[in-house]
């Protein structure tokens, strides 16, 4: 049986949000369009048949081990910081492995401009920054531009996976996929094995912060939506 939790936000303030996202979205795509997008090749699209996506893998020791666990997936690592973004890439380039590939970029010009419709089986964001303050909450990946083009680039039936040591946003993201973008729920609460997550193969966390979050016996939450 898998967990779902109650939410408790404030969804009139999150509608306003909403809106104001919806308001200026041309705008804000047409800012980022100017912006290098094309740095994933299309030839991954075009040669594989599933595609999982991290957006912030830091240095991408998730996806490193997936890879070599299920050949049959393609997985496309970003991480915008210079430091984690230059290891992941040395880390996934010397690995031999043919079906990952990490790029240090900020991944927000290719989520607009460089990613096909459709194309991605599975959206990773594990640990974002959880932007606390309200004057920082448009930052928020949920309320962001980019938001829109995470739902048009995950395939029909493909999983969106959050993950975050804030309840907070999870409780906001969950409300915004489901109530705005009428996604489905599959999973909503404290992290716990599901058949989504892949937490069988990574008992102790899949990333570096949830291993620390939960190795200092803190909780981790998750959400996990599908696009039907
Ligand atoms: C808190 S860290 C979590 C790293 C990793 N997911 C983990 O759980 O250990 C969030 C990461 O997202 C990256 N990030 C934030 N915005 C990004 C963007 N626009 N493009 C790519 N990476 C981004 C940050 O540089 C940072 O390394």
């Amino acid at each position: 049986m898998l967990r779902t939790t109650t939410l408790e936000i404030n969804r009139s303030r999150l509608a306003l949000d909403l809106g104001h996202t919806s308001k200026f979205q041309t705008r804000r795509e047409d800012y980022w369009k100017e912006r290098k997008s094309e740095f994933i090749s299309p030839s991954i699209f075009k040669e594989n048949s599933s595609i999982h996506l991290e957006i912030g893998s830091g240095t991408g020791g998730f996806f490193m081990e997936l890879a070599q666990k299920r050949p049959e997936n393609f997985y496309i690592a970003i991480e915008r910081c210079k430091t984690r973004g230059k290891a992941l890439v040395k880390k996934t380039d010397k690995s031999g492995l043919q079906n990952i590939k990490g790029y240090r970029a900020n991944a927000v010009p290719a989520l607009i401009h460089g990613i096909p419709d459709n194309s991605v089986d599975r959206l990773y964001i594990l640990y974002p920054c959880p932007w606390p303050k309200m004057s920082q909450r448009k930052n928020r990946w949920y309320l962001h531009t980019v938001m829109p083009h995470f739902l048009r680039i995950l395939k029909p039936g493909g999983h969106f996976i959050w993950a975050s040591d804030q309840k907070f946003y999870i409780d906001e993201a969950a409300y915004v996929c489901k109530e705005h973008y009428k996604l489905e729920i599959l999973a909503h609460g404290e992290i716990a094995p599901n058949p989504y997550n892949d937490f069988d193969l990574f008992p102790t966390g899949r990333t570096k912060f949830e291993r620390d979050f939960l190795g200092r016996g803190l909780p981790c939450f998750e959400l996990i939506v599908t696009k039907s």
